[in-house]
């Protein structure tokens, strides 16, 4: 039986992998979509006019992704976070971020396995992605180590702070941004701080991809700028006026999405704390 469900697996993910080799062609050769009109007609967010935003209110299940909880508090997934359809998750991040069809249905996919639910007909709870060493995972940029913060679903406001204080990039319109060497930097600084403070401390090899990846949406889907980047991450709102900076005509691939990933990955260096260093700051 496991047998068949890896070989399963295996063929689904040929398959994507393949397909997605072609959108990213595609996108080489189509035009963009044009700055205004990048989310579809009829869907939230056409125009840049987006649902109102309300914070989660008590009850409500939220998670350790800044970008799932935003589609949340605007009401494009259900308010309360509460039953979603793999499917539905995977219909919304597409449409609000212009991702990929093959992105956006392998990141669900792979919750909805790591959740032992079925990606077709099951549905989840935002909370029910916490779960420590799934996808979240230590030396996050966002949220303090699970064995600080075991709940994993309100912004570490001092930690994106600090965060947002350390882009050094100038976008062409003279706005501070992140570069990929600011969030190598910054990454490398966390895991080597979580890793000094937090005895169960760990990241495999697969958590770090995630990590990047993680920073490598910030860098496409936000252009890396700081003035979007601040509501998206304390709030948990989409910008005013919002649209993805992704302009590709299907959506951003993951190809170049893992491309990115590589870039800031290869380039983390983790800053070595010693716990002395840090007991001082903490008392300071
Ligand atoms: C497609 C379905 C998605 C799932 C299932 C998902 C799941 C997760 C999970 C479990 C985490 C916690 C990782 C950690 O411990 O740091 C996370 C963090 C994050 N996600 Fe998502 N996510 C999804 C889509 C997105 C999208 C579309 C974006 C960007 C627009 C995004 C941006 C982020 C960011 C910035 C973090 C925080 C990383 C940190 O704290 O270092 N996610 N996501």
């Amino acid at each position: 039986m496991s047998f068949l469900r890896n070989a399963e697996k295996l063929f689904n993910n040929v398959y994507l992998f393949t397909w997605d080799t072609f959108i990213a062609l595609a996108n080489l050769i189509a035009p963009n979509r044009k700055p205004g009109s990048v989310i579809p007609h009829g869907q939230p967010g056409a125009g840049r006019k987006w649902p109102e935003f309300v914070p989660p209110g008590k009850g409500d299940s939220r998670c350790c992704c800044p970008a799932l909880n935003a589609l949340a508090n605007h009401g494009i997934l259900p308010r309360d976070g509460r039953n979603i359809k793999f499917t539905e998750m995977t219909h919304a991040v597409k449409a609000t971020f212009n991702l990929s069809s093959t992105f956006s249905i392998f990141v669900p996919t792979y919750a909805a396995d790591m959740l032992h639910k079925n990606y077709k007909t099951d549905s989840f709870d935002l909370a029910d992605l916490n779960v420590h060493n799934g996808i979240e995972h230590d030396g996050s940029l966002l949220r303090e180590d699970a064995r600080f913060d075991p709940k994993q679903d309100t912004p570490n406001l001092p930690l994106i702070t600090e965060l947002l204080a350390s882009s050094t990039g100038k976008a062409p319109a003279g706005d501070l941004c992140f570069t990929h060497a600011d969030l190598s930097r910054a990454s490398g600084k966390r895991r080597g701080a979580a890793r000094a403070t937090n005895p169960d401390f760990t990241l495999n090899k697969s958590q770090k991809g995630f990590a990047s990846g993680n920073c490598a949406s910030l860098l496409l889907v936000f252009g890396g700028r700081v003035a979007e980047l601040e509501p998206f991450l304390t709030e948990e709102r989409l910008p005013e006026g919002f649209e993805p900076h992704i302009l590709s005509r299907w959506g951003l691939s993951l190809l170049v999405f893992n491309l990115n990933i590589f870039k800031i990955e290869r380039a983390i260096k983790e800053e070595a704390v010693p716990v002395a260093a840090m007991v001082q700051n903490e008392t300071a």
